[in-house]
């Protein structure tokens, strides 16, 4: 097994797509982690890293202050592969030239190779790769040579095989190069010599033994909210520390049918951890009397969280640590490429303040994982299916998905309309297919005719998007029938609703959520 703390390290010029860089060396079963290109060659040495990689950045080398790596990076003796900017690094930095173009070379090219160094193994002798560069390589330092070419840039692809630095003036990383998973499988395992058997097994050995070493004999709270990345943490902290962590859970009346139970069965009842569930719909529910705002309910609903938890979290005397479920593109999102490896992190949503207020060190065990590699350390851990695999939930809940004024009534009717999406969703096999799905109530009412009888009843909308980070998001296209069905069983079997809107607005320009 490859230790863990011998990482593939990637060094960010500032690249867009350095994220994807460390997924695509973490897919071939490798550890990777970004550091900044700041980094001193002596920090990096004690990293032990088993290969380095440099990103690619949008600056050309020769402007005054362009990120260039300490030179020792070169003498530590590890295999380098050099992206893009990477590449002109190599040239400029090890002694061949750098040309200044006028043009970007943007977009699809054909490279051609015919390489015996074994980086290119198995990839086809021509393939398409994806190109975004000004500045391109003019002569190649000593000890390099070209291993491939493209229409317009002869040095696409160079190697110094003693030293074992490769460069690719493509980016492999995206999925325009569609054999770039092949080029980085061969870096990390044939030319660094990994071998590739990096997994969640493998990562919840290590993270246990760092947080015992972090948290000692000390204790650890943790708020759960039911979402993927606060119940994995949890778990993964019991697991550590056992009775040693305790969660505390705030029912906000804000929450999903049947969320409240299902939170305190699996981690109660299954788990066994601590767990204090703190009722406090009351509390919520009268703070947001007559707020129809909804930054406004935004605000109120993340106070009264403050006071709850706090007031918690002090019956249970002085708990050294908080437990937050931080991921990787959090931490590198807030990570400037100019900044030091410990770069400040985004605060959470729900308790942003709240280690300081109260006087608790940060433990946030996940910052290394992306949102797949959580669900599947869920599924290692044992979580059921329900949590690992479950949709996005926002913090401020269903508050901002009653549109208008908030009561107890309508937050009841628009669960149980939002249950029966869901559970249509999941009969027809397309929930994991789906990135949210979620009901709306409008401030809205409609005439309707039930029987022989007129009714004047709220309607609902439903809302289900596809997308990768939530950046951007398109409607789902649902069977006609499943809206049909799931219509009709909200009109029947939800008291209050007559009328169901299906919402087909994209993001841009609407949000996900409508407040
Ligand atoms: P929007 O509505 O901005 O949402 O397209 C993008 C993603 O973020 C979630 N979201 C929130 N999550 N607190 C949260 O924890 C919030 O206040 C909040 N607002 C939106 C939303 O559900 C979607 O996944």
């Amino acid at each position: 097994m490859q230790d863990i703390r011998r990482p593939i390290v990637v060094l960010d010029f500032g690249a867009q797509y350095s994220k994807l860089i460390a997924r695509r060396v973490r897919e071939a079963k490798v550890y990777s982690i970004i550091v900044p290109y700041s980094i001193s060659a002596a920090d990096l040495k004690a990293m032990n890293p088993v290969g380095l990689i440099f990103s690619g950045g949008p600056a050309s080398v020769h402007q005054p202050g362009a990120p260039h790596p300490d030179p020792g990076v070169f003498e530590l003796g590890v295999p380098i592969l050099g992206i893009c900017y990477g590449v002109q690094l190599f040239a400029y930095m090890l002694g061949g030239h750098v040309a200044r173009a006028d043009q970007r070379e943007y977009g699809i090219a054909h490279l051609e190779h015919q390489d015996g160094t074994g980086f290119l193994d198995g990839v086809d002798a021509r393939t398409q790769v994806w190109m975004s560069h000004g500045d391109r390589v003019e002569r190649l330092p000593e000890g390099f040579m070209p291993i491939g070419h493209t229409e317009n840039s002869p040095y696409a692809a160079i190697a110094d095989t003693k030293r074992r630095f490769y460069g690719v003036q493509f980016h492999p990383e995206v999925v325009h190069t569609p054999q770039g998973v092949r080029i980085f499988s061969n870096f990390v395992h044939t030319i660094c010599g990994c071998p590739g058997d990096w997994d969640m097994g493998s990562f919840v050995d290590i993270a246990i033994e760092e947080i015992r070493t972090k948290v000692g004999d000390k204790k650890v709270l943790c708020g759960l909210s039911g979402g993927v990345d606060s119940s994995v943490a949890a778990a993964l902290i019991h697991r550590a520390i056992g009775d040693r962590l305790t969660c505390v859970f705030v029912n906000n009346g804000l929450l999903r049918k049947g969320e409240a139970e299902l939170v305190q069965t699996v981690f109660r009842d299954n788990f066994h951890i601590n767990l204090v569930y703190a009722d406090a719909e009351d509390q919520f529910l009268s703070a947001l009397v007559g707020k129809t705002d909804p930054e406004e309910k935004r605000k109120t609903i993340g106070a009264v969280f403050i006071d709850v938890f706090e007031a918690e979290a002090k019956k249970l005397g002085h708990l050294d640590f908080l437990a937050q479920g931080t991921l990787y593109p959090d931490v590198i999102e807030s990570m400037s490429a100019t900044g030091g490896p410990s770069a400040v992190i985004k605060s959470h949503h729900n308790v942003g303040g709240l280690p300081e207020k109260m006087n608790m060190a940060l433990l946030e065990p996940l910052r290394e994982l992306f949102k797949d590699e959580v669900r599947a350390l869920g599924r290692e851990l044992g979580l059921p299916e329900d949590i690992v695999g479950r949709h996005p939930f926002p913090g401020p809940g269903l508050g901002v998905r009653c549109i208008g004024e908030i009561t107890r009534d309508r937050l009841d009717t628009l669960r149980d309309a939002d249950a029966i999406f869901i559970d249509e969703i999941h009969k027809a096999g397309i929930y994991d297919e789906i990135w949210q799905a979620l009901v709306c109530l409008l401030p809205v009412k409609s005439v309707g005719v039930q029987g022989d009888e007129r009714t004047y009843e709220e309607v609902c909308s439903l809302r289900a998007v596809t997308s990768s980070d939530a950046m951007t998001a398109d409607w789902y296209r649902f069977e006609p029938e499943l809206l049909q069905r799931v219509a009709n069983r909200i009109c029947n079997e939800v008291k209050h609703i007559n009328r169901v809107m299906y919402d087909i607005t994209s993001k841009p320009p609407g949000t996900i959520e409508w407040e």
